[in-house]
Formats: C-alpha cells, sequence, structure tokens
C-alpha cells in the first residue's frame, strides 16, 4: 500500500464551505437539545417573538461557546445569545450595555494577559520550565460583571451568568466561580425589583449554587445553556421563543448546598492536600449519594422541564435468556405543545453482603417530537451487566440474590417502582483478577446496615402492588477473564520485525515538533496541544522513523467541542509556514509579532457544545451525527486520531474540566462516548481517542495527583464508562491520563492499560500517553509506558527516546515489550486513510 501525499490542509478560499453551513445547523440543533429547563413559573416560557428583552449579564454578548485549553475550538464564528435573540426578532433594549461590557470585557482580557506575563517572567527567574504555558493554563479568566442593570421599556429581563474554565485548574466553592459573585448577585437583584419577570441563563459547563433563584424576587424562569458551542446563541433563542420545547436533562445532580457533595471538603485545593486525593466517598459519587443518603437536592439527576407535558406508562416488561431486560414505555404528549420526552430506568438493588447505592441508571430512551395526544412507546433494554456489582472478596462481577425494583419516569425523583424482578440465587458473571490494590488504608464511606436494610424492606413492600417477574440467570454463562494476551502474528507484526531498534524507539513514541515555533526549547514546543505540522494546530503527529518501510504517520488533533485546529495559517512556496506558539493559544491573545509570511489558508471547524451539554441531550441519535460530522472535518483536514471523547466522571463539580466530559453516570457517560465514537468511526480510516483513562477528576496538581479509591469503586464508577465505550463503539485509541491510581501513574499501569483495558474489555486499538506524563519525575517513564501495554508517549521528547535506549540497553526494557506496543500502533497506522486505496 503506498501511502498518501498529503495535501495543504485547509483552502485559501475564505468563504464558507458547504460543511460548515451543514454542521452549524446539526451545532444549533444539538445545543438547543441539551438545554435544560429548570423552572418556568407561571408559564412565563416561551416568550412572545418580537416581544422586548432586557438582556444583560457576562454571557449576553460574550457567550462562552466552551472551555479553554485544549478543548477549545477555533471556529470561523460564534453567536452569542444577544446575536441569536436579535436574529429570531426579540427587541433587545440594552445594547448599550452590551457594548459597554464588551468594552469591559476586552480590557479584561487585557489585564489578564499583562498578569500572566507577569507570572510568566516570575516563573522563569526560578527557572520555571514551560513556564509561558504553566502561567497560562493556571490562570482562570473571570468574566467581568459588567455596569449596574437598569429599566427598560421591557417587561422581562434576562440575565446570562458565565463561567469559564479549563484544564489544569479546578474551580472555586467561591464567589464568583461556583456562587455568584457580589456584583452578579446584586445586579440579580435589581432587577428582580425593576422586572416582573426575569429569566437566568446559565452559560457555565458546570454546577453553579442556584439558591439565588429561590432567593431573589421574580426570578421565574432558569435554563441551563451550558457552553453550547458556536450555535449557542441561535439555539437559545429557538429554546425561547418555543421554536424547540426544551427537552435537555441534567447530567449531575445540583445540590442544595456546595457542602452538600459527599467530598466538598476534601475534593483538590479544598483541603490544601493536592498530592493524595482519597475517593472516601467510594460508590457514593453523584446522584447514587444523594439517593441513596437521602439528601435533598436542588435539581436532581435527570431533571428537566418541557413546555409541555407527558405521561409515562409502563406498558410491559420482558426477560430473555440472555438475561436482557426489556420495559416497554409508553410516552403520551398531554399537553399543548409538541414536544420530545426522555425516559430513564432505574434499578433499586438487592440488601445484601455488598453494601450497594439505593438506585443506578440502567437504560434510557428520547422519543421523537410529539405532537399533543401523540404517543409513543419505547423499548428500553438493559442486561444483567448493568445490574452488577464488583466483590473484591472473590474478585468476581456479582448480582446478589434478591428483588431488583424497576424504576421509570422521567427523571430519578420522578421515576417510581413499575416492576421488579426477582432473582433467587447469586450469580456470578465474571471472574477477574485483582487490579490496582489500595497501598494505603481508605476508610470509605458507608450507609448504616439498618438504614440499607429499612429501604429494601420499603421497596419490597411497595412491590407487592406491582408484577415481580422471576429473573432467571441460570442460562448465563459465567465468564473468566483470560489475562494471556493472544496477539496476533499479522502485517503490523510483520512489518513491525523488519525495523531497526532506533526506528522502534522513534515509534513507540509521537514525533518531535521543533518545527512550530522560533523558540529552540524543544520541550516548550512540544509541550504544547496545538505543535502539529502537517496539519497546522493539531495536536501531534505519530513518527515518520519508518516512513520508507510503509508505516505512514498519522495527524492527531484535539477535542472534545469539535476538531482543535490553527484557524488561519500561512503558506509560502507551496509549504507551511510555522504558527508562533502564542498565536496558537487563546485565539492569538498572547501574540504581538507579524502576521507570518505567505497566503493565508483557512481551517474553519464546528464548534460543537461541550462534552456536557451534549450527554444532557441525551439523544444518542443525535450524538451519533455529531460524531459522524467531527470525522467528516477530520476527513477534510486530514486527521486520523480525534482526541476525544473525554469521558472522565463528574466526581466533584468543580473539576476544572467537567465540562468536557459527560455525566456523574458511568452507563451514561459510556453511552454517550460510544455513540459518538461509532460516529467518527463510521468514516473508514479515522477514529476516537477516549480520554482520560482513568480517575483523572482534578485538575489542580493533575500530573502528580495521586487517585486513592477502592478496587471496587474504581471498576464501577471509574472504568465502567470506558468498559461500555470500548465494548459498544471499539475506539482506535485510548489516552491515559495524568494521575496516579492508587499510587501508580496511569500511564505506567498494567493493570488499567493491559489487563483492564484490553484482557477484560476486549480494547484492540492503541493506547497512548497524555502529553508530556513522562515529564514530572522518575516514577513515569517511556520504558515503563512500554511495559505496561501503553504503547505511544506523547507527544515525544528527545528524552523519551534517550529512557528507551537506556533501559534496552540494561534490560529493563526488553525487546519484545517495545514490539508489542510499536505493532499495535501499526495495526492502526495501516487501518488509517493515510494509504492510497
Ligand atoms: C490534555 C489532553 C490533550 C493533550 C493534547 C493535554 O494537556 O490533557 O486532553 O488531548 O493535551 O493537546
Amino acid at each position: 500500500m503506498a501511502i498518501k501525499t498529503r495535501k495543504l490542509s485547509g483552502t485559501p478560499q475564505q468563504e464558507p464551505r458547504s460543511y460548515e453551513t451543514e454542521h452549524a445547523q446539526l451545532a444549533r440543533r444539538a445545543a438547543a437539545e441539551g438545554i435544560v429547563l429548570l423552572k418556568n413559573e407561571n408559564g412565563l416560557l416561551p416568550l412572545a417573538k418580537g416581544s422586548k428583552l432586557a438582556l444583560f449579564g457576562a454571557g449576553a454578548g460574550r457567550t462562552v461557546k466552551g472551555g479553554t485549553g485544549s478543548g477549545d475550538v477555533n471556529e470561523r464564528a460564534s453567536v452569542s445569545v444577544f446575536q441569536g435573540l436579535t436574529d429570531a426578532g426579540f427587541e433587545i433594549t440594552t445594547k448599550e450595555w452590551i457594548e459597554d461590557y464588551d468594552r469591559r470585557y476586552r480590557q479584561a482580557r487585557q489585564d489578564w494577559k499583562e498578569a500572566i506575563l507577569t507570572c510568566q517572567k516570575e516563573l522563569e527567574q526560578k527557572g520555571g520550565l514551560n513556564a509561558f504555558f504553566e502561567a497560562y493554563s493556571t490562570h482562570q479568566f473571570a468574566m467581568p460583571a459588567g455596569a449596574p442593570v437598569y429599566k427598560t421599556e421591557a417587561d422581562v429581563a434576562v440575565y446570562c451568568v458565565a463561567r469559564v474554565a479549563g484544564e489544569n485548574a479546578d474551580r472555586f466553592a467561591a464567589a464568583g466561580d461556583y456562587a455568584l459573585s457580589d456584583t452578579e448577585r446584586e445586579q440579580l437583584k435589581t432587577l428582580g425589583n425593576l422586572y416582573e419577570h426575569v429569566v437566568v441563563l446559565i452559560n457555565a459547563g458546570g454546577v453553579v449554587d442556584l439558591a439565588f433563584l429561590e432567593e431573589l424576587p421574580h426570578m421565574q424562569a432558569a435554563l441551563v445553556i451550558s457552553q453550547p458551542g458556536m450555535e449557542g446563541g441561535h439555539a437559545v433563542a429557538d429554546v425561547l421563543s418555543g421554536a424547540v420545547n426544551p427537552s435537555g436533562k441534567l447530567t449531575d445532580t445540583w445540590a442544595d448546598h456546595y457542602e452538600d457533595y459527599p467530598n466538598a471538603a476534601t475534593f483538590s485545593h479544598n483541603n490544601g492536600n493536592v498530592e493524595k486525593e482519597l475517593y472516601e466517598e467510594g460508590i457514593y459519587v453523584g446522584y447514587r449519594y444523594f439517593d441513596s443518603f437521602r439528601v435533598p437536592v436542588r435539581y436532581g439527576f435527570g431533571f428537566g422541564l418541557s413546555y409541555t407535558t407527558f405521561r409515562v406508562e409502563t406498558t410491559d416488561i420482558c426477560t430473555a435468556a440472555d438475561g436482557g431486560v426489556t420495559v416497554q414505555a409508553a410516552v403520551t404528549n398531554t399537553g399543548a405543545a409538541a414536544g420530545r420526552e426522555v425516559v430513564q430506568v432505574y434499578v433499586g438493588l438487592p440488601d445484601g453482603r455488598l453494601e450497594k447505592e439505593a438506585r443506578r441508571l440502567v437504560a434510557f430512551g428520547k422519543t421523537a417530537l410529539l405532537q399533543p395526544g401523540e404517543m409513543q412507546t419505547l423499548a428500553l433494554t438493559f442486561g444483567p451487566e448493568q445490574l452488577e456489582s464488583y466483590d473484591e472478596d472473590s474478585s468476581a462481577w456479582i448480582l446478589e440474590q434478591g428483588l431488583y425494583g424497576i424504576y421509570v419516569g422521567t427523571s430519578l425523583q420522578e421515576s417510581t417502582l413499575r416492576a421488579g424482578l426477582q432473582l433467587t440465587q447469586d450469580k456470578v458473571l465474571a471472574r477477574t483478577q485483582a487490579i490496582c490494590p489500595l497501598q494505603q488504608e481508605l476508610k470509605v464511606l458507608s450507609l448504616p446496615a439498618e438504614k440499607r436494610a429499612a429501604r429494601y424492606a420499603a421497596m419490597q413492600a411497595e412491590a407487592a402492588k406491582v408484577t415481580v417477574l422471576p429473573y432467571d440467570l441460570s442460562a448465563v454463562e459465567t465468564r473468566t477473564v483470560d489475562y494471556q494476551l493472544q496477539e496476533p502474528q499479522d502485517e503490523a507484526a510483520k512489518l513491525v520485525d523488519t525495523l531497526t531498534r532506533e526506528q522502534l524507539i522513534c515509534l513507540a513514541t509521537g514525533e518531535p515538533s521543533k518545527g512550530q515555533s522560533d523558540s529552540n526549547d524543544s520541550d516548550k514546543v512540544s509541550a504544547l496541544g496545538s505543535a502539529g505540522v502537517a496539519v497546522p494546530g493539531s495536536a501531534a503527529e505519530t513518527s515518520s522513523a519508518a516512513l520508507a518501510q510503509g508505516i505512514a504517520n498519522m495527524v492527531l488533533a484535539d477535542g472534545p467541542a469539535g476538531l482543535r485546529l490553527t484557524q488561519t495559517y500561512y503558506v509560502k512556496n507551496g509549504r507551511a509556514q510555522p504558527v508562533p506558539m502564542e498565536m496558537s493559544l487563546e485565539h492569538g491573545l498572547f501574540y504581538d509579532g507579524p502576521l507570518p509570511e505567505g497566503e493565508p489558508y483557512y481551517q474553519y471547524c464546528t464548534a460543537i457544545p461541550v462534552g456536557t451539554m451534549l450527554a444532557q441531550t441525551w439523544d444518542l441519535p443525535l450524538l451519533r451525527e455529531v460524531g459522524t460530522a467531527v470525522g467528516k472535518e477530520m476527513k477534510i483536514f486530514g486527521v486520523q486520531l480525534w482526541l476525544a471523547p473525554g469521558m472522565n466522571i463528574h466526581r466533584n463539580p468543580l473539576c476544572g474540566r467537567n465540562f468536557e466530559y459527560y455525566a456523574e453516570d458511568p452507563l451514561l457517560s459510556g453511552r454517550c462516548a460510544a455513540a459518538i465514537t461509532n460516529g467518527v468511526q463510521s468514516h473508514p480510516g479515522i477514529g476516537t481517542t477516549t480520554k482520560h483513562y482513568a480517575c483523572n477528576n482534578q485538575e489542580d496538581n493533575r500530573m502528580a495527583s495521586d487517585s486513592i479509591l477502592t478496587e471496587r469503586t474504581l471498576r464501577e464508577i471509574y472504568l465502567k464508562g470506558f468498559e461500555i465505550a470500548i465494548r459498544e463503539a471499539k475506539p482506535r485509541s485510548i489516552m491515559t491520563s495524568y494521575n496516579l491510581i492508587n499510587g501508580v501513574h496511569a500511564a505506567n499501569c498494567y493493570d488499567i492499560c493491559t489487563k483492564a483495558a484490553r484482557c477484560e474489555f476486549g480494547f484492540d486499538g492503541v493506547i497512548m500517553t497524555d502529553w508530556t506524563t513522562t515529564n514530572v519525575d522518575d516514577t513515569c517513564t517511556a520504558s515503563g509506558c512500554m511495559r505496561a501495554g501503553n504503547d505511544v508517549v506523547m507527544p515525544g521528547m528527545d528524552m523519551d527516546h534517550e529512557n528507551l535506549r537506556k533501559e534496552l540497553a540494561d534490560g529493563t526494557l526488553t525487546l519484545d515489550e517495545l514490539k508489542l506496543c510499536v505493532t499495535r500502533l501499526v495495526r492502526v497506522i495501516l487501518h488509517s486513510d493515510c494509504y492510497e486505496q
């Protein structure tokens, strides 16, 4: 097979291309579907077309489309709420306020830039490596609150609270971040006094404190507009005008108070310890905690209102010999507006030897657009693997005998017991080996046994009123995991046998990229996830060391909110000019130099809604469509691997990267990642990279923080989603996380990479590290990656090559271990679209 010659990526034509229009429409639809209506007193919404609106708040004219860092996208243009509402024919009575805000915003960005540059100087004086990147990525940009609000002739005020977050820094449970700033509170209070009706829009990638909705007057309606991508403003207008009836549902528990989250006090910087993160809440993450401990919430998991009402009836429940269960749910639109509804199935688990959460999500589905009076029956299925718990004593996935209650509804809180399954004896679904043992004692949260027993008794009593089916799992075979890897002796393996040791070493890391900056500091340049040469702004490339033997080099670009490339680069004498590092950061804010010489080439990519918002649609076919669109852009620009989806669990609302991830629930996260992956990979020759594998739930000190948790918690909460994504969609690659898991860097962890991903979940693609993982200290090395079965060290630094040479020489790394990793990479490359057909 001949390697394709790469053409220049992008085009010199500036006019929008057809894919842009198409994908913008899809981004708009996805955003509208992901908006969650929290409150709508007296049916204030939808608003009459053409009505006058007094629009205020940081997100009004400067709507935050997504987070910062590698999760950002360089789209052509983004539609603000102001623009969206104007385009939809609303009359905005506060244009001056919005213009004034814009000036304040630009000034705040300049001030922020100055602060970063000062910090950089200080760090550099202390000999800081990559000081600029460090300074940049650990400083959040806080949106200014704007000038005082005032009365206009409008009846309705719309206030858009905005928040920005991004990688390498966690949020704060403080005013201006998790809570309203004093000024925002003052502004909202004033609005409540000046206007009869106030609509609040939450333009944030994660949870914020919504106590003010009850405390302040006239806060009549509230919507989570999340970080809605480049078409967000239009999507908000679609929902406010009623063109789209909201059908999004929360994918996290929005607690009454931050302190209500079980790990609130100890999460990340909160307890002053960012080195060790003790997962003492165990399996009680998100709603599993609030539901089991009966802690009241403000807006619960799966919650979201509509402009219409629905009735959900469970018409049939049946079981199959393989343990599969199907729930038929008939959904009728009982209101006056057309709309869609999400039906959620939760299972209440029996009390037994293992302590279990009260209920867990096992299935969900979304109706089509139902007209008033219209009915649709959804078939919602789940298997015994959705009911299993991990028993550390026997290293097995088991179902304990007893009653499994089936709850159906339109949110966790509103779901009711509709039927039960009675399992008469314990069932072992799979036997495994133990992984990632704890290195220290960990006190894990537990609900007193009497409370669990009482809860179970209550469910049993209630089940007397519904049908309880026998649950017969006798025909289901117990799987025993085979930990002997069977690696095929295929073309890839044969090709790898022909490579020199030096070529193997090169292929085991990405291509150290020095061509993208005028800096000679290779660490500084290659540290950035925008240093790719062939496709400017891509994150990196795999090695070109064996092109002569027919091993192509793939291009990897970031996500998950679209494809992250440089929007404009310059071509001279047929060659792309290096893009200075500062130009590719924060949309060029830090670059004061001249434009590079040559003809501009444009790479306009679509900024889709952030991961959490995509998940809030609860619409897997839509997510697949979104993935297909991203895949199309990968094809257009010549990218083989997308460094997305991100699918870490929302363990605590302050994690700086929650916006990139889907949910606090592993099933929902896994299904979303699978849908997106299936979409991307419907295009032959390209693939996704599920990340960050695993337990990357904190951003402060992300490269050296140790996630300390029990094996059961690890498996049930933090690996489960990855397992689902792998089984349902076979992603081409996985990216390991920066953190350690019980004392071992995820990147160097054999249990995580090989035992869990490959042997247990059946992953057959390539595993890569997160960027510069090996640059922390000696506890995480390139050779350690190879031994763990982590095949490619990204983005590839000279120090990684040196480490591989050294350990091969002293025998701590064998040539076979190295070859095995390279073979897995080559296998993915050979199936990529880098070759002529
Ligand atoms: C992020 C990854 C990203 C990589 C490449 C890292 O800083 O953690 O998610 O894919 O950079 O840009």
